[in-house]
């Protein structure tokens, strides 16, 4: 039993009996995801979640859905500093996009612990700190909106044929973690050059980029490696690292290497002073769309991060985050700070474009029903 803040999650074992196997349509060059086996796909308990994820009726005041926040256009971020939750409640951190979210060790730019999606949704959900979805305070009352709708009623059968009463917060939240485990990138330039032998998939400029990125100058690919552009990424063959946050010298407020209060990282959970400042380095597939940029958006465009890990770290100039990243004594060593040409500063960001997968922005199957 999954027992985590407001919800037992003690139904999923018993209403998640595998039904027919469904087969993920996996891009080439990608690992199979862990699918949990509590929860295993089906078509139509993922077709259940697509609804449910764009359903504005599960947030309390009935204004925001999952989709809100999480737009396809995007890459499923918002295009907000921060994200704004239901009844107006700013969050501390930028909306993390959801391409490849079934291959995150972790969820969230920095929690160690939230290791699955079911329980990471308990947060958008039930949390009152910041509110998003605001369902906690009647979420009883939320579920009948749900459970009284007879369209539902017919979908939640579907995909639950095994339960006598299959609309609950459980089965509601395994058919939303089902639908994201589908969604699925891997049909950008890049993939078609890296996976599919297409040699002139990318532009010289965009070539050109590629070998900065996985050069040992740049340093970029020790953390952002892999398939899925993150280290931070699990999959059926691998072995979970935890030591995968990292401190990017984007802030150093005390000169001890403090960042501010609000977004410590890894130390807001664990309270330990070496994980300060220590974040999940994000997948960078679509990251093209998915401005600003890092864990309090504190960056409005690409070049204004390749410029902070040029410097080897960020100077804030004043303000009461005032302070230079590029001394703090955590930052990690591989961001020790290199010189671009503007020409190579353009190959790279050039390469990153690469990484964007117009069919999965555009998918119908990933869409508001
Ligand atoms: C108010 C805007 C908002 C709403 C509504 C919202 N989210 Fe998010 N989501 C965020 C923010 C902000 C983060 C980053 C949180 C953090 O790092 O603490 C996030 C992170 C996530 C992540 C982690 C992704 C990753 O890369 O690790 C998942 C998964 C997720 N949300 C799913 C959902 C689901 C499912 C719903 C609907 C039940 C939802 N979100 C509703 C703003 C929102
Ligand atoms: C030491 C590990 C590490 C190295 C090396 C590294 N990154 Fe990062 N990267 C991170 C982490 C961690 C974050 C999130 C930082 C934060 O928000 O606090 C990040 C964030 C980013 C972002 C913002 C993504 C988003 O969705 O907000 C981009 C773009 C990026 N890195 C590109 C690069 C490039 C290009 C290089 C090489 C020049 C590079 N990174 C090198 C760890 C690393």
């Amino acid at each position: 039993m999954r027992a985590v803040g407001w919800v037992a999650l003690a139904g999923l074992a018993a209403c998640a009996a595998p039904e027919e196997g469904y087969v993920l349509d996996l891009p080439e060059g990608f690992p199979a995801p862990v699918i949990p086996a509590d929860n295993p796909l089906t078509a139509e308990k993922i077709e259940l979640g697509r609804h449910l994820f764009y359903e504005t009726r599960l947030s309390g005041n009935e204004t925001q859905s999952c989709g809100s926040c999480h737009l396809q256009e995007l890459a499923f971020t918002d295009g907000r500093t921060v994200g704004l939750g239901s009844t107006g409640a700013p969050h501390a951190r930028n909306v993390n996009g959801l391409t490849n979210v079934a291959y995150n060790s972790t969820l969230t730019w920095a929690n160690p612990l939230l290791t699955d999606l079911e329980t990471q949704m308990l947060l958008p959900l039930f949390g009152d700190d910041p509110v998003e979805m605001g369902a906690a305070p009647g979420q009883d009352a939320v579920l009948a909106r749900i459970a009284d709708d007879p369209a539902y009623q017919e979908r939640f059968a579907a995909a639950y044929p095994k339960l006598d009463a299959p609309v609950t917060w459980d089965t509601t939240i395994g058919a939303i973690a089902s639908f994201m485990r589908t969604l699925i990138s891997g049909d950008s330039p890049f993939d078609r050059f890296a996976y599919q032998g297409d040699g002139s998939a990318l532009s010289p400029t965009e070539l050109r980029g590629l070998e900065l990125f996985y050069s040992e100058r740049l340093e970029c690919h020790h953390c952002h490696g892999g398939f899925n552009f993150s280290e931070a990424s699990v999959h059926a063959d691998s072995v979970f690292d935890a030591a995968l946050f990292h401190n990017t010298g984007l802030y150093d407020v005390d000169g001890q290497g403090a960042y501010p209060a609000n977004n410590t990282g890894v130390y807001a959970i664990t309270g330990d002073p070496a994980d300060m400042g220590r974040f999940r380095p994000p997948s960078l597939r679509n990251v093209a769309v998915t401005a600003p940029y890092l864990h309090d958006g504190s960056a409005a465009t690409l070049e204004e991060v390749v410029r902070i890990y040029e410097r080897g770290g960020r100077l804030v100039e004043d303000g009461p985050n005032a302070g230079d990243g590029a001394e703090s004594p955590l930052k990690s060593g591989l961001v020790p700070g290199f010189e671009l040409t503007d020409a190579e500063r353009d190959d790279l960001i050039a390469f990153l474009g690469s990484l964007t997968d117009t069919r999965f922005l555009e998918d119908p199957r990933f869409a508001p029903p």
